[in-house]
């Protein structure tokens, strides 16, 4: 499972056939999109919306957030952002406003139970029936979940929430079952019961089989590649955050490389509110606060999928109403002082763990690092930059720029959605792949920016 800032998606692997030795390991995504209705059957948007006394989950939380069209409402998004806080565990806590949950029936820790309880819905009805069930007393399967880079000091306790999380996600899901599929949503009643269910329901969710760090998962589903080079620095570039990461592979094993880890919060979410500013300032006048915020709160539901038309087309319109659309061309996006800042924070970071990746090849016969991009923010135009600049500064070292979809993925589907959703999906497949324990990091990792 890879619960992203902006999307969720899924991967299984499991033995074809029984006993014997031609039994053949496979890996494949799972269709959790098709389950859910999203737009592409691959991933789905990690976004809830309550609503008339309903939760509406994935991407039905847009479509009714559309259709209510009041704009002191607010959609629920980027919520797996406090996961990687600090002291995550008191923010679970707190309650949220009004204009998120009007009733006042859940904090935030509730809401994401409840996702989670949804996304392992929809992994067990995305699952082929090969694999047989997912839960249940009989169930062999074992989950897998990606996670954000804690502190060290830090990961055991977070470990520790994440596993509650999902236990109690877990029983919310026994308990509400199809239900959280529906397209009319679950109603807030049945969560506020299943909630409360799972709380005193002391069953362990004995399928958790803990969790792998995102770039490390990417760096795995890289690795399975023997032609890949051994020496990896993954940038993956999601929607809450920018992970850094170098890794040696050594057998079986992968290590995470001392002083390569940084994680920044420059990611899709922060160019996000770039084009948003943006759009603002060349809207000019809006007479009220009230108004400036009903504004933001409506691009906000639509900003993502604005920048991806901008970007594969040059440009993007909002509507404010029936007389006031906002344009924007790529060309003034990408020369704003905001996304110039973002891109070159985000080239500072990878050439600060490049280099110290380059340090640690020191000794090293091969001097050979390959460099992987993954996250759908590889799309930013900015990358491709990135990795010029880069190169020039590096030195002593060869470079090796990685395609975004490895050979093996290619024979897996040639779906065109498949190729571009790719670099979104490895952290699902590294998950899924990865044996607990496979990445380790020797030293302290994760410097939080
Ligand atoms: N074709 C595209 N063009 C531009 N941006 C894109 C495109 N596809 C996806 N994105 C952006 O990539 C981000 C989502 O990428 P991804 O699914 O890797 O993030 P995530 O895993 O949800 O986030 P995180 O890893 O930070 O938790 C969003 O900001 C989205 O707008
Ligand atoms: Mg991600």
């Amino acid at each position: 499972m890879d619960f992203g800032t902006a999307f969720s998606k899924a991967a299984a692997t499991y033995a074809e056939g029984r006993g014997g030795v031609s039994r053949t390991r496979k890996l494949l995504p799972l269709h959790i999109g098709g389950v859910a209705g999203s737009k592409s059957t691959l991933i789905v948007p990690s976004a809830m919306f309550i609503d008339g006394g309903r939760i509406h989950l994935g991407p039905h939380a847009l479509e009714h957030f559309h259709r209510a069209g009041d704009d002191r409402r607010e959609m629920l998004q980027s919520f797996k952002m406090v996961l990687g806080a600090y002291d995550f565990e008191e923010a679970l806590d707190w309650r949220l406003s009004r204009a998120i949950d009007p009733d006042g029936n859940f904090k935030r820790g509730d809401l994401i139970v409840i996702y989670l309880a949804y996304l392992l819905e929809l992994i067990e009805q995305a699952s082929p029936t090969e694999m047989g069930s997912v839960f249940g007393p009989d169930s062999t399967t074992r989950l897998r979940y990606s996670r954000p880079g804690w502190i060290p000091s830090r990961q055991s306790a977070a470990y520790a929430a994440m596993e509650r999380l999902f236990q109690t996600a877990a029983h919310v899901r026994k308990q509400l079952g199809d239900e959280l599929l529906t397209p009319e949503g679950v109603p807030s009643a049945r969560a506020v019961d299943a909630l409360a269910g799972a709380v005193h329901n002391a069953e362990p969710f004995t399928n958790l089989d803990g969790a792998i760090y995102e770039a490390g998962a990417v760096a795995a589903c890289h690795f399975i590649d023997p032609k890949c080079p051994d020496c990896l620095i993954v940038a993956d570039i999601g929607a809450g955050t920018t992970d850094f990461a170098g890794f040696i592979r050594h057998g079986d094993k992968i290590d995470v490389v001392d002083k390569t880890t940084r994680t920044i919060l420059i990611a899709g979410d922060f160019f996000d509110r770039a084009l948003m500013n943006l759009l603002l300032r060349k809207g000019g006048s809006f007479k009220s606060l009230r108004q400036q915020d009903a504004l933001w709160r409506s691009m906000l539901a639509n900003v993502r999928d604005m920048k991806e038309e901008m970007i594969a087309t040059g440009k993007t319109r909002f509507r404010i109403d029936a007389s006031k659309v906002l344009r924007c061309r790529l060309s003034e996006f990408i020369a704003c002082d905001d996304y110039i800042a973002g891109s070159d924070f985000i080239a500072e970071s990878f050439e600060k763990s490049a280099t110290e990746m380059a340090r640690a090849m020191k000794g090293r016969k091969q001097k050979r690092i390959g460099i992987v991009f993954s996250g759908g923010g590889v799309h930013l135009p900015s990358t491709l930059a990135t990795i010029k600049k880069l190169k020039s500064h590096i030195r002593g070292v060869r470079i090796k720029l990685l395609p975004a979809v490895p050979k093996w993925a290619n024979d897996l589907n040639s779906e065109k959605e498949f190729a571009t959703l790719f670099s979104q999906m490895c952290v699902a497949f590294g998950t899924a792949i990865s044996v607990p324990n496979q990445v380790q990091s020797r030293t302290s990792i994760s410097e939080l920016a």
